[in-house]
């Protein structure tokens, strides 16, 4: 079993290595791939053993050092590695060459070499290149590849530009030295989707975009999108293209989202492929931002990668900062703020709080893949956030011009990262380096004096105890601020306070009169605010915040303060919904957002948060009865802003139209708890976008009134697997709690529950998670059925198993009741024989 790995073992790589040559014959079974590594000591005068990893899957046929089969007594290979004793290895530069066997087709993990529906591909990251062959498989081992592919298959796709492609065979350069995790190679019966950019500096690149045979049709959006991806680049952060193509690839089976390899992107198809009527404005939005971000990790990621695993958030946190700013810079910046922070409250908030809390730079791991998080990713963007807007916008482009300069071609660090700010700044990052080092989320509370015209606002900021981490010192947090008049005028505009003790206090004077405080603008650190505020100034910021965020914000706070507590609170919110959704000067996305009440998990979290235990159950009903008192209280306005908004013409996947549709959808859900789901019926028949039917299906099934809409769209969408995602996802999410558990069983049954394909066993799954109060049923069935499902998927797939049992992360936070069958499902999968080494961390964290 493989140790713990800590940050702090770190050591170079005895070797040098500065050529990879591998020549693949692929086969379903019995690929022969045979590889020879350019090596040599780095210090020939303290030898020492050659490791490589490499897997139990690979059959080794053949070694040789310089010709020569070394003395058998000298190899040794366990599960993992294979190991040649310094006493074999040549003192001068020599050539290591394997051949190994592999089975592509037994690869029900996803990782390696696998088949995915006749397509040959593979997936390196983190760890996925030992299953391929024997290798210093380290992103700080960074090498040139020279890459041959045998096969019968028309497309053969590799690294890098071709060199030569014949029948059958395929010669694939890559000039820029690369780690193992970055390798990738596809080989299938694909058609593509072409096109071509010309580079600021002339180079003239060939871009594909490789999908099934009939699937063109809807590939056209992923390519205008990595067109646009390209120049923003260019346009923002100066970043050219390197290569003279660029290859994207959309296969079925992909264990995550997408894979940046160099020059030839490989993608989970369901961030590819969309038309209007089987794709949602969500998808094209996510379609958008995936291509964008898997192509900026050419510059952030890959020609600057990281120095070892610890480093991940170094990539993903920058990549994932820089494909918000592409979308707010194409979209509308506003509503992307709002997105973004409640995916953070979503999902990195509830790791915060639970037992699977981390820093965005951890220091030990067991199992690497399982630190993909959204700790790692959204957490280490808003790092970045912060960053920018402590050094300021023209000192973070200056720094980002010579972390690119001075770190092209490395394997760097967060060190390395901070340094090129601080010199570029001259600004001390030591205390803001805590916010890498350290997890969870911390409490601010802001307290209000005001005295002759001084307005003082004093902070106090905790966090509270992780695993590991029981205290911790405080942070650097940059909290912009700015003071709205009596009259809803702005007296002072934002004003970014830097707050680094414990506690501490600001002071605005020579105000006339006492303003009302819009804090933490534009969500400007990953914290919890706590203040207290009446329900009357929460309506105000409500009507005449000046920054998006807060205006939303205060809307939001309003909306659970309604939902915890009840009455006053949730009628002055009704009020002020209102009179936000009549505001035709507010964009309907914003609109949409503000009408949108928060969900029962975002609900939970807060009670939990404030100290009290959340019933999924009352959550529930109480939820539905405040949207039932919107739509009582605003029927008329509800239902003229369902008929107006409206997008005539032809669908477009534009912001404009997506912001309307999203007002109508809001207005169609509130409605729905009056109407009994008649406007919702009515829309899916006539519907003949994804975005509306697929709302219009999500309230009919909340009603428990689906079944012939149901019906109509498997008629129409049998074959075509991302339609049929949904149609498993949203029966189970959307069902009444009492029943999301036996429909996802009766789901589970079907013979087209193809629970092997990740995004389908996602979708059952990861729906029942996402339906609040049917996941923690009280009876634990909901616990029982998704642990019996998560060993079953951990011996074919032990990435998605160990992903899927995150649902179980806020199992600490409920009941006494609940707790011991969450606890209960946990142990049992715990004592599974033969549990893979990724569940069993998850779930030894989550029960330690
Ligand atoms: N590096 C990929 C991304 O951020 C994510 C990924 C990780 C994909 C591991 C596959 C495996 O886009
Ligand atoms: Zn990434």
């Amino acid at each position: 079993m493989q140790p713990v790995q800590h940050l702090a073992d770190y050591r170079p790589w005895p070797f040098l290595l500065s050529q990879t040559r591998l020549d693949l014959t692929l086969a379903g079974r019995g690929t022969i791939v045979r590889a020879a590594l350019d090596l040599a000591m780095r210090d020939p005068d303290a030898p020492e053993d050659l490791i490589l990893d490499g897997g139990a899957g690979l059959q080794l046929r053949a070694l040789t050092i310089d010709g020569q089969a070394p003395d058998p007594a000298h190899v040794t290979r366990t599960d993992e590695r294979l190991t040649i004793a310094a006493a074999a290895l040549p003192r001068a530069p020599f050539i290591l060459e394997t051949e190994v066997a592999i089975d592509p087709e037994a690869n029900t993990a996803f990782e390696g070499l696998y088949l995915s529906g006749g397509i040959f591909c593979t997936q390196c990251e983190a760890e996925g290149f030992r299953h391929i062959t024997f290798y210093p498989d380290r992103p700080d081992v960074m090498t040139v590849f020279h890459v041959t592919l045998r096969s019968d298959l028309p497309v053969l796709l590799s690294n890098g530009n071709p060199v030569r492609t014949d029948a059958g065979v395929a010669e694939w350069h890559d000039p820029w030295p690369k780690p193992a995790y970055l390798f990738a190679l596809v080989a299938g019966d694909l058609v593509a989707v072409s096109d071509r950019f010309t580079t600021r500096s002339g180079r003239e690149v060939a871009l594909n975009v490789w999908v099934r045979p009939g699937d063109q049709d809807r590939a056209g959006f992923a390519m205008e999108s990595l067109v646009a991806s390209m120049r923003w680049d260019e346009d923002v952060y100066g970043r050219e293209y390197d290569l003279d193509v660029f290859n994207i690839v959309a296969v079925d089976d992909f264990n995550m989202g997408a894979m940046e390899n160099k020059g030839l992107n490989i993608f989970n198809s369901k961030l590819v492929l969309a038309s209007p009527d089987t794709a949602t404005d969500t998808d094209y939005e996510r379609i958008e931002a995936v291509i964008a971000h898997e192509y900026f990790h050419n510059w952030t990621g890959n020609r600057i990668t990281c120095r070892d695993w610890f480093q991940l958030c170094l990539k993903e946190g920058l990549t994932v900062y820089r494909d918000q700013q592409f979308t707010s810079d194409l979209r509308s910046a506003a509503v992307k703020r709002i997105e973004d922070v409640q995916t953070m409250r979503a999902r990195q908030f509830r790791e915060d709080q639970g037992p699977l809390a981390h820093p965005p730079r951890p220091d030990r791991y067991e199992e690497i893949n399982n630190f993909y998080t959204a700790t790692v990713y959204e957490k280490g963007a808003e790092v970045i956030g912060m960053l920018k807007l402590l050094v300021g916008d023209e000192a973070y482009a200056r720094a980002l011009d010579l972390y690119f300069t001075r770190h092209d071609g490395d394997a760097a660090t967060i060190e390395d990262w901070l340094t090129v700010f601080q010199d570029a700044t001259g600004r001390d990052l030591t205390q803001f380096k805590r916010w890498y080092t350290d997890a969870g989320t911390p409490v601010l509370e802001m307290v209000e004096d005001w005295q002759d015209g001084t307005l003082t606002l004093s902070f106090a900021q905790s966090t509270p105890p992780t695993p590991g981490q029981p205290d911790k010192p405080a942070r650097v947090i940059p909290i912009a601020v700015g003071l709205i008049g009596p009259d809803g005028d702005e007296v002072a505009p934002t004003r970014v306070l830097e707050m680094t003790e414990a506690r501490e206090s600001f002071t605005f004077s020579g105000l006339g009169a006492r303003p009302v405080v819009s804090a933490l603008r534009g969500f400007s650190a990953p914290v919890m605010l706590k203040r207290l505020m009446d329900d009357a100034t929460r309506a105000f910021l409500l009507a005449h915040d000046t920054d998006p965020f807060a205006r939303w914000e205060a809307g939001r706070e309003l909306a659970l303060s309604a939902l915890i507590h009840g009455d006053p609170a949730a009628s002055a919110y009704i009020d002020a919904i209102g009179a936000l959704a009549a505001d035709e000067s507010a964009d309907p996305a914003f609109r949409a957002l503000c009408l949108t009440l928060p969900g029962e998990e975002e609900i939970a979290t807060r009670m939990a948060a404030e100290g009290s235990t959340p019933d999924p159950d009352a959550i529930h009903a109480t939820r539905g009865d405040l949207a039932r008192r919107i739509a009582l209280a605003h029927q008329d306005l509800l239902s003229r802003l369902y008929d107006e908004m409206t997008v005539p013409g032809a669908y477009s996947p534009d912001a404009a139209s997506a912001a309307r549709r999203s007002l109508r959808i809001a207005t169609l859900g509130l409605l729905a708890r009056i109407d009994g789901g008649e406007r919702a019926e009515i829309l899916f028949g006539v519907a003949s976008n994804m975005t509306e039917r697929m709302a219009a299906l999500a309230v009919l099934v909340r009603l428990d009134r689906a079944g012939s809409a149901l019906k109509v769209l498997e008629a129409e969408f049998a074959d075509n697997r991302l339609v049929m995602d949904k149609w498993f996802a949203i029966q189970v999410m959307a069902a009444p709690p009492a029943q999301a558990v036996a429909v996802a069983r009766d789901l589970a049954a079907r013979r087209d529950f193809d629970w092997k394909n990740p995004n389908r066993f996602r979708a059952l799954l990861g729906g029942l998670a996402g339906n609040h109060a049917g996941f923690h049923a009280a009876d634990g069935s909901g616990y029982d059925f998704t642990a019996d499902w998560l060993m079953r998927m951990d011996a074919a797939n032990p990435q998605i198993a160990a992903r899927m049992s995150t649902a179980f992360e806020t199992w600490p936070r409920y009941d006494a009741a609940r707790g011991a069958r969450a606890r209960a499902a946990l142990e049992r999968i715990a004592a599974l024989e033969g549990l893979s080494r990724n569940t069993r961390e998850m779930v030894s964290r989550m029960i330690a």
